[in-house]
């Protein structure tokens, strides 16, 4: 086979062997040739899978993230649970820089060159160790988070957002995502009473108001139209146990049908 062909099929044999939500970020990003070729490359090396849950806040993300990682390490997988932002002593430092602010006291595009420091520290020591373990990571938020809060939030250019994310994130992308979607108005009640709970004050993001709440909304059910396959949409207005079950029968049907192929290990 001449070297073009050979390289062809090659690249043919690893995209089937992909998990799914690579190679939808491999189409969309339309950057072809030599990117798509390292991507796939790098992702062949990473033997587990990066499920990730988003949504506004005050969704219960963090609740679902913590049940759904005990339901999988009972299955019997290795499981890595973390978040954005933080994950590390880095991440976590900045988490708290970011989240104790007011409104408005950092740029838009400083808190996104902040969020993807935390993310780069958080894939190389955290994310993709675990993932050429052979782990489930499941991280209570990654990447769309940016996008929704920084991009459709704070209003950056969409294009900024993409071109951070293709130099720090690159192959490492979800391979599923659990968009957790409620009304603004409810998710912002919960998250405020949950903020004075914990601090005695809403925090920086719960601050922003409905507006804001519903433009990061808007912006991850745009993500979600754009990526059906990765991104599966669960309706959080019901109670703890009824979202978790949703979401587990969406995972199951998930490694049911790329956990063999992708190397996932068991404990
Ligand atoms: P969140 O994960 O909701 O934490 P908690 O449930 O403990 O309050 O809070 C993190 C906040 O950071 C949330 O309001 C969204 C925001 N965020 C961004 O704006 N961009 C990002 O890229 C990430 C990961 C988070």
């Amino acid at each position: 086979m001449r070297p073009g062909r050979a390289q062809a099929s090659l690249l043919n044999g690893l995209v089937r062997e992909l998990p799914c939500g690579l190679l939808d970020r491999c189409i969309l990003d339309g950057d072809g040739g030599k990117l798509a070729k390292d991507r796939l490359r790098d992702r062949v090396k990473q033997r587990g899978v990066l499920i990730t849950l988003e949504g506004i806040d005050g969704t219960g993300k963090t609740t679902q993230a913590r049940r759904l990682a005990t339901y999988l390490r009972q299955r019997g997988y290795a499981v890595a649970l973390t978040r954005e932002p933080g994950g590390t002593p880095l991440g976590e430092r900045i988490r708290a820089v970011l989240l104790a602010g007011r409104p408005a006291q950092v740029s838009p595009l400083a808190e996104l060159l902040l969020m993807y420091a935390a993310r780069a520290e958080h894939l190389e020591q955290v994310i993709q160790p675990a993932l050429a373990r052979g782990e489930i990571v499941v991280s209570d938020r990654f990447n769309d988070a940016s996008l929704a809060y920084q991009g459709y939030g704070r209003r950056l250019s969409p294009g900024v957002v993409s071109a951070l994310d293709r130099l720090v994130c690159r192959s490492t992308q979800p391979d599923l995502t659990i968009l957790l979607d409620l009304d603004p108005h409810t998710s912002l009640r919960r998250a405020e009473s949950r903020g004075k709970r914990r601090h005695g004050h809403g925090g920086r993001f719960e601050a922003e108001g409905l507006q804001f709440q519903r433009r990061v909304r808007s912006g991850y059910l745009a993500i979600a139209r754009r990526n059906p396959r990765r991104v599966r949409v669960v309706k959080a207005g019901r109670t703890v146990a009824e979202v978790q079950a949703e979401i587990r029968r969406i995972v199951d049907e998930f490694l049911a049908g790329v956990g063999q192929r992708a190397g996932i290990r068991r404990r």
